[in-house]
């Protein structure tokens, strides 16, 4: 009963033309987009940060997923999603008090989103999931696109799946690391349903036939 969602990571995209990326994947038929925040304290590399973001809202109506690899998200949220972001995912690691930051980006207008790295226990959101509308389960260390997909991200998304079913909701898992038209099929069956996509996807255009491969596979 969960959508199945895939949702490319600019990380990977053209950086000199992100406006025409987005107009290409909205043409392709993608309907999520996946935004990698990088503030170079909280993960070793920088990106972009709202100014960008507000810039490409306007070129795009695609469903902004922004993920915060960033400290102290608490300075910045009321910018991104002025800037047009419609989910922000923070990282726990990054919060020591993620319930007030989660209550915070509702309050703001925008849907909340916990991040947890490969080595962080599910633990961390168990109280929190009724507040969620999705938990992102990092499948790799955070920082670059194009790594190894760490193989025990498989169980943590079985069990929290279950964290999940066990308390009445449906919560997404969102899986970001590694992703490929080789495995998302597996990740599905252990309960992730909002699949990030880097180089698996931006490396092999054109995007309307990628996005079928992704698809096809996961069927
Ligand atoms: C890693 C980012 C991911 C990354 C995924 O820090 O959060 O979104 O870009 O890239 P691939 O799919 O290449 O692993
Ligand atoms: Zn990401």
């Amino acid at each position: 009963n969960q959508p199945i969602i895939l949702t490319p990571s600019l990380l990977s995209s053209d950086f000199s033309r992100i406006g025409e990326e987005l107009i290409a994947l909205e043409q392709a038929g993608l309907q999520w987009v996946h935004w990698d925040v990088m503030d170079g304290a909280f993960v070793p590399n920088i990106t972009f940060g709202p100014p960008v973001i507000k810039a490409c809202r306007k070129k795009s109506s695609l469903f902004f997923d922004v993920h915060l690899m960033i400290e102290n998200p608490d300075r910045y949220l009321a910018d991104f999603v002025d800037a047009g972001a419609d989910l922000l995912c923070v990282h726990a690691e990054a919060c020591v008090h993620l319930e007030r930051t989660v209550s915070e980006i509702a309050r703001l207008g925008a849907k909340p989103g916990v991040a947890l790295n490969p080595h962080t226990p599910l633990d961390v959101v168990e109280y929190l999931l009724p507040q969620l509308e999705m938990v992102l389960i990092m499948s790799v260390n955070p920082g670059f696109g194009g790594q190894k997909f760490i193989p025990f991200s498989t169980k943590k998304i079985q069990r929290l799946r279950a964290m999940i079913e066990e308390q009445g909701l449906n919560t997404h898992i969102q899986v970001d690391g590694g992703v490929t038209p080789e495995n998302i099929r597996e990740l599905a069956q252990c309960g992730a349903n909002i699949f990030v996509s880097g180089s698996a996807f931006f490396g092999f255009p054109p995007y309307d036939k990628r996005l079928e491969t992704f698809m096809q596979a996961v069927k």
